[in-house]
């Protein structure tokens, strides 16, 4: 058994997350060795531009643009890639595998994409593979999954999981706004990216689900069977509804198990009032999960930053460096991968809100009725707003569960009628469980 006193790190990237990390190790530098029993020493930094002016201080002998100079290092026991991007990092957290160094990442679109390839050149090689912070920041979800419900059959997952559409809707509910005044602002706040549509179109929320997925039930959902849909349709006339009728739309991220079939979708969702998911405010992230034997659980926190994300990944340095000082290499319970069996979204059964733009004239609700009725789907609420003949008018109608197969068909044929004006909203409803 090795003595090893101190871990060597190798840092790819020192961006937000670098940064946070530097500082992390920095500041609670005595802390951690206390309670891991070994020394974490950065002994190399690789950046694209060494002349950037940075938050911290960096000793110059350091810093370097070729990541061969992590990988080449014998002192660097763990490679910790914070750059971001599918290529290099891919290329060389392989490579950092082969030479038999221990990785950790942050990097959701890496592992959503290359995660079965990097996961099995661990696992044969015998290496810790660390991924905390990729989904939802400093909110230890992997390692709950990994080791806290490694006894449970994982039925239900629901995540939000992008804190900037997550602040976008709590917005328009609070403050009232439409999509686009609302994300404007938000941008200008900087809680939203100049290019939004990674956030507000649902595609970093699926790849965070798609590793979810892969660690409750080891398949990886191909990229065209998640069913993706953003919040860039929503209205603040849909928030008021959703209100009025006992519900908060929230981007949900959502993935069930059918005894062989698993549900994977991102979508705005009708999450009931009373359903602790419809308080997660702002940018905070939540996971509320659902194990056959732990029952349902929920966990709450900031998605992302500079600090909760290094939280997360510096969990996982000083998880390894433990397992390394004390001379054995655990990889933690990396998902093996299974033949993916995804859910077409046109099986999904649900309750559904639509709400229809009509020209405001007799027959219209009949219309819109009789296509519902013949395609099975029962009517379980209609609202319809004060009228004013002639003018465009919503109608909201809930229904009772219903074939996603059956809403498509009758909504292509209702968008069709002469008296509906747009392109009908559909949202689906969350009842949990039920
Ligand atoms: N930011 C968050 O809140 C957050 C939360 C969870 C997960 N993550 C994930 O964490 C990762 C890093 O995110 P970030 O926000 O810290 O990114 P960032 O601020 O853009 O930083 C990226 C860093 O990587 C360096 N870099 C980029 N390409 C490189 C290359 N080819 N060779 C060498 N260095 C290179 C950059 O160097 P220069 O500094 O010289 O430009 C920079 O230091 C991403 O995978 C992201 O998805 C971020």
């Amino acid at each position: 058994m090795t003595t090893k006193k101190t871990i060597g790190i190798g840092l790819l990237g020192l961006g937000t997350v670098g940064t946070g990390v530097w500082k992390l190790l920095e500041q609670n530098g005595d802390l951690l060795k206390e309670r891991a029993g070994v020394s974490l020493e950065i002994k190399r930094v690789c950046v694209r531009d060494p002349k950037k002016k940075r938050e911290i201080q960096v000793p110059e002998n350091l810093i370097s643009i070729n990541p061969d100079d992590i990988l080449n290092d014998p002192g660097v026991d763990i490679v910790v890639e914070l750059m971001g991007g599918i290529e290099p990092a891919g290329k060389i957290l392989i490579e950092a595998i082969r030479r038999g160094k221990h990785v950790v990442t942050a990097n959701k679109a890496l592992i959503a994409d290359r995660g079965e390839k990097l996961f099995k050149a661990a696992r044969e090689k015998g290496v810790s593979f660390g991924f905390e912070a990729s989904v939802a920041g400093g909110i230890p979800i992997i390692k709950a999954i990994r080791e806290g419900f490694i006894a449970n059959r994982i039925q239900e997952i629901y995540g939000i999981i992008n804190g900037t559409a997550n602040f976008i809707l709590t917005e328009m509910a609070d403050r009232g706004g439409d999509f686009s005044t609302v994300l404007k602002q938000a941008q200008k706040e900087g809680f939203a990216e100049q290019d939004p549509s990674f956030d507000v179109k649902g595609i970093d929320a699926s790849q965070k689900l798609s590793i979810l997925i892969s660690l409750c039930y080891g398949v990886t959902p191909p990229r065209e069977g998640m069913y993706v849909e953003g919040i860039d349709r929503v209205t603040g006339l849909d928030i008021e509804f959703a209100r009025k009728l006992g519900y908060v739309i929230k981007l949900l991220a959502i993935s069930k198990d059918h005894a062989g079939a698993v549900e994977a979708r991102v979508h705005p969702t009708m999450v009931p009032l009373h359903h602790p998911l419809a308080d997660v405010k702002g940018v905070f992230n939540a996971i509320y999960l659902k194990g056959d034997a732990v029952g349902e659980t929920m966990f709450f926190g900031r998605g992302a930053g500079m600090m909760p994300t290094a939280s997360a990944v510096v969990s996982d340095i000083a998880q390894i460096a433990q397992e390394v000082s004390r001379g054995y290499a655990a990889p933690a319970v990396l998902p093996v991968m299974k033949t993916p069996t995804i859910q077409p979204i046109e099986e999904l059964v649900t309750p559904y809100y639509f709400r229809f733009s009509v020209v405001d004239r007799p027959g219209v609700l009949a219309q819109i009725a009789k296509h519902l009725g013949d395609h099975d789907i029962s009517i379980a609420n209609v609202y319809q707003q004060e009228r004013d003949a002639g003018a465009k008018v919503p109608i909201v109608v809930m229904t009772h569960d219903a074939h996603e197969r059956n809403v498509r068909q009758s909504v292509e044929k209702i968008d069709k009628l002469e008296s509906v004006l747009d392109r009908t909203m559909v949202i689906r409803v969350e009842r949990f469980g039920k």
